[in-house]
């Protein structure tokens, strides 16, 4: 038994939700730059459910149902009141989450029309829940979800309590897309392997947003924008990667398990990035990203991951830098629901094996003798 360090190149399950083939990333076999170029987020979602773009009656079905499920029982809403205000947010999520079962009483039914419905329910709920909090961390009330808008617009609504700009609108949406799905992915394969034991949704989106919170996977983005803010000017940027690379430090945003010549994602959020910059007449944040991105492929051969430009993406819409990985989550959420309701269908219980490192023949010891 020889152990594979980090799993590479294990391959540890069969799907047909995403593929990562030759660098091109698809869902249900669609390619990842048509969706991002014309589907909206709930069509995504729905594809990743259940194998197939909605028509629109299904499309306003879904709609519907997220606008009903968006509201979070008001106990939950009492309790983010008394987590500590400076929390970390994907801590709070967590924490969140897993709440939430307490108020679902089918959340132990496992049959597949009742996981659907809660994935729909949940999907619905997160946004309210890192809105609401949020909110709450800056002594303001909750703002209630609105009924009949897209999940995009209600977030960045019930975040600031304003209509958002369609621009805003779309360029979440479309980071939404591109978040949705990813393989197996750690976070992903959390949630699998927790299900696999036939725990419930709840538990595996719990051990799901844990696993994302990590600066390797999730967690990256908002490392990202730590980095371009210690940065602050263009001039500062090839100092400070240099510094970094000479120390040994890793990157923030750059490197990818599976892509080794680019994350396909990567420039639609980098096309993005740019836009919203020019939309917000000041260049700098897209500038100093372009810099490094730049520095970090000559030097080191490596190239931005879906967290790099997200960061600016998000900065640009005016999202505070700890919400970035809970907007991840927002969006990797319908993924992880397909894979817990794909991993159900035909499930086995995942165990592997470890190759033992340790001593052997070892005699006890009594106490008084050690
Ligand atoms: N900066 C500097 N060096 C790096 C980086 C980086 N971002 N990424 C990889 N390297 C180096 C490693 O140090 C290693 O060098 P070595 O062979 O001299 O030791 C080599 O490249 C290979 O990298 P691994 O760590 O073996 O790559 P692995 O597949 O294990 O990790 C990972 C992939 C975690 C994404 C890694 O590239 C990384 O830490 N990147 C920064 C964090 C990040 O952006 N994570 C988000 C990933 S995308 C997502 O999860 C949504």
């Amino acid at each position: 038994m020889t152990a594979i360090k980090g799993l590479e190149g294990i391959v540890a399950a069969t799907s047909s939700i995403s593929s990562i083939y030759d660098g091109v990333l698809a869902y249900r076999g669609i390619n990842i730059d048509d969706l991002a170029e014309h589907a909206c987020y709930e069509e995504t979602a729905y594809l990743l459910w259940y194998g197939k773009l909605p028509t629109k009656s299904e499309l306003q079905t879904l709609g519907k149902k997220l606008s009903d499920y968006a509201p979070v029982p008001e106990q939950l809403l009492e309790q983010l009141k008394v987590y500590p205000k400076d929390a970390n947010t994907m801590a709070v999520l967590r924490t969140a989450v897993s709440a939430l079962a307490l108020y679902d009483e089918q959340a132990d039914d496992n049959s597949w029309e009742c996981n659907q419905e809660k994935a729909i329910k949940l999907q619905a709920q997160l946004p309210t829940l890192i809105a609401a909090f949020a909110r709450i961390r800056e002594g303001k009330e909750p703002i209630a979800p609105l009924a009949n808008v897209t999940l995009s617009h209600n977030f960045l609504y019930m975040l600031s309590g304003e209509e958002p700009d369609p621009v805003a609108v779309r360029a979440l949406d479309q980071a939404l897309v591109l978040h949705a799905d990813h393989e197996l992915n750690a976070s992903t394969f959390s949630a699998r392997v927790t299900i696999a034991t036939l725990s419930d949704i709840y538990s595996g989106v719990t051990s799901a947003i844990g696993t994302l919170k990590g600066p390797l996977h999730g967690g990256a983005n908002e490392a990202v924008m730590k980095m371009l803010n210690e940065i602050g000017t263009l001039d500062q940027a090839e100092p400070y990667i240099q510094r970094k690379l000479t120390n040994k430090e890793k990157i923030m945003g750059f490197g990818h398990r599976v892509y080794k010549n680019g994350d396909p994602r990567a420039k639609h959020l980098q096309k993005m990035s740019r836009q919203l910059s020019l939309l917000n007449g000041d260049t700098t944040l897209y500038d100093i990203s372009i810099k490094v991105d730049g520095l970090v492929s000559s030097q080191k051969g490596l190239r931005p991951n879906v967290d790099f430009y997200s960061a600016s993406v998000y900065t640009l819409l005016g999202i505070p830098s700890d919400l970035f990985t809970p907007i991840f989550a927002i969006s990797r959420l319908s993924g992880w629901t397909a894979h817990i309701l794909e991993q159900l269908e035909d499930n086995r219980i995942i165990r592997p094996r470890a190759e033992y490192t340790g001593p052997n023949n070892q005699q006890y010891i009594p106490i008084d003798l050690r």
